[in-house]
């Protein structure tokens, strides 16, 4: 059962993908199987049309379902996650989240906006039926480094901050109530008959 990473930045050089990354290598080191979606590399017509059965975002949405748990990264573009995220979140099934656990990640220029993911975020996961939200990690810019070799650094609280969050992810990731309710869930929703949320 495999954790998908869904990194939600239009840019190319983001940083809340960076640090989505450092979670991915820190669950895959730890013997977790990942799958990553970048939503900017779905195809911008068919997201923007919501063409759920367009066969990469078909193939993105299913990696959602069968996973057991999500890690999602979005940049803080005005006070909210981003529109991209948003353009994929829509195309999922109404319940596509039943069942799973999620950890919202974000990346921000402003202090001011570091709650902005959990703030705006939230509704929408219960919306998608989230079974637990572990606590968002929000960053900001000034606390990711980036060199010219493109080497990443993150300030040491966040790395602790990192360590603990996904301590609690482990932990509920193989409890055995989610085990017993991702199977039940799996069983319940095949993806052929899976109504679409919009
Ligand atoms: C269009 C745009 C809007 C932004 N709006 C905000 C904002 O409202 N609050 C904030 O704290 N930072 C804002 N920022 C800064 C980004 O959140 C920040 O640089 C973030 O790390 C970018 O993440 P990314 O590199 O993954 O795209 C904005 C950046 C852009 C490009």
């Amino acid at each position: 059962m495999s954790i998908a990473f869904i990194s939600g930045s239009p840019s190319a050089t983001s940083r809340s993908s960076l640090l989505l990354k450092e979670v991915q290598q820190r669950l895959a080191s730890s013997g977790e199987e990942t799958e990553w979606i970048a939503v900017r590399d779905l195809p911008a017509t068919a997201l923007l049309q919501a063409q759920a059965a367009e066969p990469n975002i078909a193939k993105a949405v299913s990696q959602v379902l069968q996973a057991r748990a999500i890690v999602i990264a979005s940049p803080i573009y005005k006070a909210a996650y981003s529109g991209l995220l948003k353009t994929f979140l829509d195309l999922l099934p109404q319940k596509a989240f039943e069942g799973k656990l999620v950890l919202p990640l974000s990346s921000a220029g402003s202090p001011l906006h570091v709650l902005a993911l959990d703030f705006t975020i939230r509704p929408v996961l219960a919306a998608l039926g989230v079974r637990e939200v572990i606590p968002p990690v929000s960053v900001l810019d000034s606390q990711i480094q980036v060199a010219a070799d493109g080497t990443t650094t993150f300030d040491s609280h966040i790395l602790t901050r990192l360590d603990d969050t996904l301590e609690l992810l482990r932990d509920r990731l193989h409890s055995q109530d989610l085990d017993a309710l991702h199977r039940r869930t799996q069983q319940n929703l095949p993806l052929s008959a899976v109504p679409l949320g919009i």
